[in-house]
């Protein structure tokens, strides 16, 4: 049977379904800009009549089914490995997203490196740079990449043809948005593009056993560009973050079908590629002085993992009518809720000051349990007394001013044990933790008392 025929292409609304026989930037059926895609149209041969000359397929119940080992090859990079559960896994697809400068793609060779070195079959199929850039930045790394094979293509169908003829257990694709197939007239880089060659790769890991990591840039606005549709469609969804202008680097999955999400690996970039930073708590805190006032320090929990990072606070006499409110690493209609509680519960006007809060090596806080650090920072700064060195701030601040307690309180609790921290304020615990003294805190007034001169 000859295979399926490609006569035309579609252009389709990612909103609303929709389907236009041209491209348009403005969807015709729900009006939405932008998210009309090509797909092509595949013409089957017209079904058979009789539908008992198919072979008919047959359920089997789950005990049935063979449970197969999940098999994880390490790359040997540790944080990489622990962000991915262990490893990465034959057969999936993985996508690493980050902003252009990162560090993706020195992330990538280093880890194809040292597959290598372990044995397995590597390509690195780049767009984005020639084989002789990547020769280059290969140098400038510890591990020997010599032996990983490289490809200057962006032709998809090439790139699979040489991954299936030379026996490559893991391919490498840099990025998505530099590769294309050739059923699609769109140009590399569109979403129909992007969407269509990541599905294809998806398929080809699945049928040939082949690990396939994906790098996609990020746009502007933080989607993959592609938006959403790669997430879905890949096993593995990892992001490297960080402030190019610093040296670390946060890596996060935030989807993993093989292990947990919101793990954080952290890396630090050098002169010979990155390195693992194995205790990052030390390090968020190294240029922390205890005579400063605004700053307190809080344990968030990253993915299994108990973090410590310096929340900075300074609160200062507006030069203008309307006070300024800048906020990095925490969501500024957070800050805003909590200089209304402050203001309201605890009696501490921040109302004619600029007030910035930033957090320590570029992490972001993403739970509420990190309102007690804030709300002892910015008060810190206010009054103009530094919060004692040697305590960590955990609770979540409610609108009527009242602290709750945070989950995995003896975990956060160990880490910032072991370095050094000797008491914690926070809302009443069930049980006195074993390694810190707790000053138990009910209310934002009683904060308040704390750090008022
Ligand atoms: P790169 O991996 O090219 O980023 P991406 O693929 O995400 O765009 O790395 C970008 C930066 O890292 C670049 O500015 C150079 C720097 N770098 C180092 O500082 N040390 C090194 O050993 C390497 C390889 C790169
Ligand atoms: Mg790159």
């Amino acid at each position: 049977m000859s295979p399926p025929r490609r006569t035309r292409s579609i252009y389709r609304c990612a909103e609303c379904g929709h389907d236009h026989p041209k491209w348009v930037g403005r969807c015709e059926a729900c009006g939405v800009w932008n998210a009309v895609a090509e797909e092509p149209v595949t013409e089957r041969p017209p079904h058979r009549a009789r539908p008992s000359s198919r072979p008919s397929v047959v359920p089997s119940p789950l005990s049935d089914i063979e449970a197969s080992r999940l098999i994880r090859w390490t790359t040997g990079l540790p944080e990489f490995d622990f962000v991915l559960g262990g490893g990465i896994v034959p057969g999936s697809l993985s996508l690493i997203g980050g902003e252009p400068g990162i560090g993706k793609s020195t992330l990538l060779l280093q880890a194809a490196a040292r597959l290598r070195a372990a044995g397995r079959h590597v390509l690195y199929a780049s767009g984005e740079e020639s084989p002789e850039q990547i020769r280059l930045r290969a140098d400038r790394m510890i591990e020997d990449a010599g032996p990983v094979l490289a490809l200057g293509e962006t032709r998809l169908e090439a790139v699979l043809e040489v991954t299936r003829k030379s026996g490559v257990e893991l391919l490498v694709i840099d990025s998505i948005q530099t590769v294309y197939t050739e059923e699609l007239e769109s140009a590399p880089g569109s979403v129909g593009q992007v969407r269509e060659c990541a599905a294809r790769l998806m398929r080809f890991a699945k049928e040939t056993g082949t690990a396939v990591v994906v790098v996609g840039h990020v746009t502007k606005g933080g989607a993959i560009a592609g938006p959403k549709t790669l997430e879905h469609i890949a096993d593995t969804v990892l992001y490297f973050e960080g402030e190019t202008s610093l040296d670390y680097r946060l890596l996060r999955a935030t989807k993993n079908r093989f292990g947990s999400v919101d793990e954080l690996g952290v890396f630090s970039m050098t002169g010979q590629g990155l390195a693992a930073v194995p205790n990052p708590s030390a390090v968020f805190l190294a240029a922390r002085s205890g005579e400063t006032s605004g700053s307190a320090v809080t344990a968030l929990m990253e993915g299994t993992r108990p973090v410590l990072v310096e929340v900075q606070a300074l609160a200062a006499p507006s030069g203008y009518g309307t006070p300024q409110r800048v906020a990095t690493g925490i969501d500024p209609k957070r800050l805003a809720v909590l200089l209304a509680v402050l203001e309201r519960r605890g009696g501490s006007s921040f109302g004619q000051l600029d007030v910035f809060v930033q957090v320590s090596g570029g992490v972001r806080l993403r739970e509420p349990g990190a309102d007690l650090a804030v709300a002892a920072a910015l008060l810190s700064s206010l009054h103009n007394r530094p919060t004692p060195p040697d305590a960590l701030y955990l609770g979540e601040i409610g609108l009527g001013g009242e602290i709750r307690p945070v989950g995995a309180l003896e975990r956060r609790l160990t880490e910032a044990g072991r370095l050094g921290f000797q008491r914690v304020f926070c809302s009443r615990p069930n049980a006195p933790p074993p390694n810190l003294r707790a000053v138990s805190l009910s209310h934002v007034d009683e904060l308040v008392h704390t750090l008022a001169a």
